[in-house]
């Protein structure tokens, strides 16, 4: 089968093509992405030297070259990661996740239905269902918990799950949406929470943890997530919508305290900074109808997926500075500007 995977060069979307490039040695995966500054060339390295795989960068918004390269690949599945991803930069500056997580959500569908397709899968988050009372330790979100969002970030998730159910209803197209958990693993960028906490402990610098950090995240290792989107693209039923989550709810502070102890580091680096506007105070996923149906379970601890991420950041130091820097952008000109 031809895969089309947009976003593969961010964080989750590169870590599920090399998932398929392991687990479907049968299938050819084909990467769309804008390559913004959360989507990174170095990441695919190792993925551009197998012969299944090929890159084209471009935006999902754009219907002329999403058009083009369905045209060209008559794709059989095509998997949605490519978005704006994360929820400070959407209170700064809402207006790019719109285009991006909604139109570019329509466009791709729009090709979907012009060449046909077998499967369109919808990379969505739990972020859709709003926050959970801390309190409230008993109450799990469902497939059926309302949309009830909090930020411009998971407005747009929310706006695009809708359009993706209404391309279902209405033009028989055949989707399937996913709603994950907070990941954390290889290849993380380091604006969000963990992967932030490791690249400034590193070089000893303060560690900012909103509030007072009691807000709770139910994190997964990403080869998991990666893996219940997998089945669900391949056997899981058509307008249907999977949450996907491990049952691993920590505090923020519980989180920061952990990476700091596997890094050997003081607990003094932690600085406690103004809050997020709107912050959704816990999520948790219920993941009963993805492990009835599917038989999928997580199957990597937080302790050991913990431990593996904070190795992997520090054994790969020059990626680290890469994305920080904005190298990349000079790579792909280098690798790509005469092609
Ligand atoms: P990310 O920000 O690391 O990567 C996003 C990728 O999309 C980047 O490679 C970027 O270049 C690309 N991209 C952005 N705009 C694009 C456009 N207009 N056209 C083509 N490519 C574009 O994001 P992530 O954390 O890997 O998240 C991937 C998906 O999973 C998103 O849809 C996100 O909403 C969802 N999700 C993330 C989490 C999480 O914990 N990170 C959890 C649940 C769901
Ligand atoms: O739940 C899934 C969502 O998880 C995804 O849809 C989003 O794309 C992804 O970014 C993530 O959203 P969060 O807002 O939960 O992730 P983030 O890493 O930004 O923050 C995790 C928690 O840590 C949150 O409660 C805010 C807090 N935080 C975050 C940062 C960046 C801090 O305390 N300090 C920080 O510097």
């Amino acid at each position: 089968m031809n895969i089309i995977v947009t976003g593969g060069a961010g964080f989750i979307g590169s870590n599920f093509v090399y998932y398929e490039l392991e687990h479907h040695k049968e299938d050819r995966i084909i990467c769309l992405d804008k390559l913004t500054y959360a989507g990174n060339l170095e990441t695919l390295k190792d993925a551009m030297k197998n012969e299944n795989f090929r890159f084209v960068k471009a935006d999902i918004a754009d219907r002329e070259a999403v058009f083009k390269l369905f045209e060209e690949e008559k794709p059989d599945i095509v998997v949605n990661f490519a978005a704006e991803s994360h929820v400070d930069r959407s209170i700064e500056d809402p207006g790019i996740f719109l285009r991006t997580n909604i139109l570019g959500t329509q466009v791709l569908m729009d090709a979907c239905r012009k060449y046909g397709i077998k499967r369109y899968h919808q990379v969505s988050t739990d972020e859709v269902y709003g926050d959970l009372p801390l309190e409230r330790k008993d109450l799990f979100f469902t497939e059926d918990t309302p949309l009830h969002t909090s930020s411009p970030y998971s407005a747009s998730k929310a706006s695009a799950d809708l359009l993706v159910l209404a391309y279902h209803r209405t033009f028989k197209l055949p989707v399937s949406i996913s709603r994950c958990s907070n990941n954390y693993g290889p290849y993380h960028f380091p604006e969000k929470l963990i992967p932030l906490m490791i690249s400034r402990a590193f070089e000893d610098k303060s560690v900012p943890v909103y509030g007072k950090g009691e807000n709770v995240r139910d994190w997964l290792y990403v080869k998991d997530h990666c893996a219940a989107i997998d089945l669900i693209m391949r056997k899981g039923r058509e307008g249907e919508v999977y949450n996907v989550g491990g049952h691993n709810e920590r505090a923020n502070i519980e989180v920061v305290k952990t990476v700091l102890a596997i890094m050997g580091k003081s607990e003094d680096l932690i600085e406690f900074v103004t809050d997020r506007p709107g912050h959704d105070r816990r999520y948790a996923i219920d993941p009963t109808k993805i492990s009835e149906e599917l038989g999928w379970t997580p199957e990597t601890s937080f302790d050991d997926g913990i431990r593996e991420t904070v190795e992997w950041y520090g054994k790969n130091k020059e990626w680290l500075n890469g994305v920080l820097s904005g190298d990349y952008m000079e790579y792909y000109d280098k690798m790509y500007s005469n092609r």
